[in-house]
Order: structure tokens, then C-alpha cells, then sequence
């Protein structure tokens, strides 16, 4: 996967996040991920210290790449995320986004992730201004902006995040850089379109679509909001 998978601009992408899958059943799960209107898998991986949980890791995101032709989208919430940056890549990951809240040589990371052959994120938390990221804007394949803070699924929205997205889709425009903007964190159909018309080129939804008691109809309605 190259950064050519998101060339079209007039249409959003949804990422389902695999948080919030049954984990006693993770191969119907992904298989139930290769549904047409799912474009990428969002994974996230949790260190409980940057953020007060664990999730899952490596082995699982190998198990789950053995067996799906989906992009896998992993999101790091964990300190010293360059120390796994080629582990990850070589487990599956096509999309490495790390935070930019422990990354003391934020570009050598980003660096490091292209290196890899991934695609590379940055992740702001709901506290981080959308600024502190401009001087690397141009080296990034996306931007993920959290709309709750990150550890947990089934968060409410934090309302500020549409104008940060809308901040740094400006940016974007203004400067002609390609990176893309992906929420996560609270997305549903009730805020999809909002995110979209605030300029998100990528919706993370979890909960909205894995605990809906029609995930179908869930992911119908975040991806054609
Ligand atoms: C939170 C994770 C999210 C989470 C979103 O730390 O980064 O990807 O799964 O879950 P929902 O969509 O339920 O808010
Ligand atoms: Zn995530």
C-alpha cells in the first residue's frame, strides 16, 4: 500500500476499530471486516503507561494480517514507539501512526516509519493544539486527530475536535500537502457527517459499529453520511 490509496478526495474513508470486536472471536470478526464498505482496519495497540490500558499486540495483528486483505491501520498509544516501529511493519501494518505527546525527535520517528515502508501518522490528543505538528505536516501521510482521550473505546466526543480538524484542514489546503485528517474516538452516524464537512478524511468508529445491534446498517451510515 502506497500513499495512493487515498487519492480520492471525494470520498471519506471508515476504519472500524478492532477494540471494540468480540476478541472470542476474532476470526469471524475479520472476517466480517472484509465487507466492502470497510476500507481500512484500525488497530490499536495501548502500553498502559502513556494511556491507563493494555490491549493487544503484535502476534495479534500478525494473526489478523495472515488472514485479511484489508490495510491494517495501527495506531500506537505506547512510549518508545520507534523501538517497534520495523516489528509492527513486519507483523502487517501498512498505516503507523505514533503520538506526537512522546516523541521528544518527532520527524526522526516519521523517518524511521517510511523507512519501514508503512505510511506514516501522527496522533494528537484532545489537549494537543493542532500547531505544534506544522513543521512536519509535509512528511505525513495522515494526521490522526483523538476526539476522546485515548485508552478506551466508547468515549464521549470531545465537540472541540471539529474545529481543530477544521483548523488543520485549512492548513493543509492552504500549504497544498497531501496528508490526510482521521478522527477517532466517539465517531457515529449522529457526527459523521459533521467530521466530513469539518474536513475528516478518515472515521475510526468503534463502539458505533462493533456494539450496534446492526453493525451493517452502523458502517452503512458513517461510510454514506
Ligand atoms: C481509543 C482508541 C480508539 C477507540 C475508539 O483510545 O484510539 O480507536 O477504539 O473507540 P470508539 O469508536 O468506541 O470511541
Ligand atoms: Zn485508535
Amino acid at each position: 500500500m502506497d500513499s495512493s490509496f487515498f487519492s480520492d478526495s471525494d470520498h471519506h474513508y471508515v476504519a472500524p476499530s478492532f477494540l471494540a470486536a468480540d476478541f472470542l472471536h476474532i476470526k469471524n470478526e475479520v472476517a466480517w471486516l472484509e465487507h466492502e464498505l470497510v476500507d481500512l482496519i484500525h488497530l490499536d495497540v495501548m502500553d498502559g503507561q502513556f494511556v491507563p490500558n493494555i490491549s493487544f499486540g503484535l502476534p495479534v495483528i500478525e494473526a489478523i494480517n495472515n488472514v485479511t486483505e484489508k490495510p491494517l491501520d495501527v495506531h500506537l498509544m505506547m512510549y518508545r514507539p520507534d523501538y517497534f516501529i520495523s516489528a509492527f511493519r513486519t507483523a502487517g501494518a501498512d498505516i503507523i501512526t505514533v503520538h506526537y505527546e512522546v516523541c521528544e525527535h518527532l520527524h526522526r520517528v516519521v523517518q524511521q516509519i517510511k523507512e519501514s515502508g508503512a505510511l506514516a501518522g501522527v496522533a494528537i490528543n484532545p489537549h494537543t493544539p493542532v500547531t505544534v505538528i506544522d513543521d512536519v505536516l509535509e512528511n505525513l501521510d495522515l494526521v490522526l486527530v483523538m476526539s476522546v482521550n485515548p485508552g478506551f473505546g466508547g468515549q464521549k466526543f470531545i465537540g472541540r475536535s471539529l474545529h481543530k480538524i477544521e483548523t488543520l484542514k485549512n492548513t493543509i489546503v492552504q500549504r497544498g500537502l497531501s496528508c490526510k485528517i482521521e478522527v477517532d474516538g466517539g465517531v457515529s452516524p449522529a457526527n459523521a457527517r459533521a467530521l466530513v464537512d469539518a474536513g475528516a478524511d478518515i472515521l475510526v468508529a468503534g463502539s458505533a459499529i462493533f456494539k450496534s445491534a446492526d453493525r451493517n446498517k452502523a458502517l452503512d451510515l458513517i461510510k454514506n453520511c
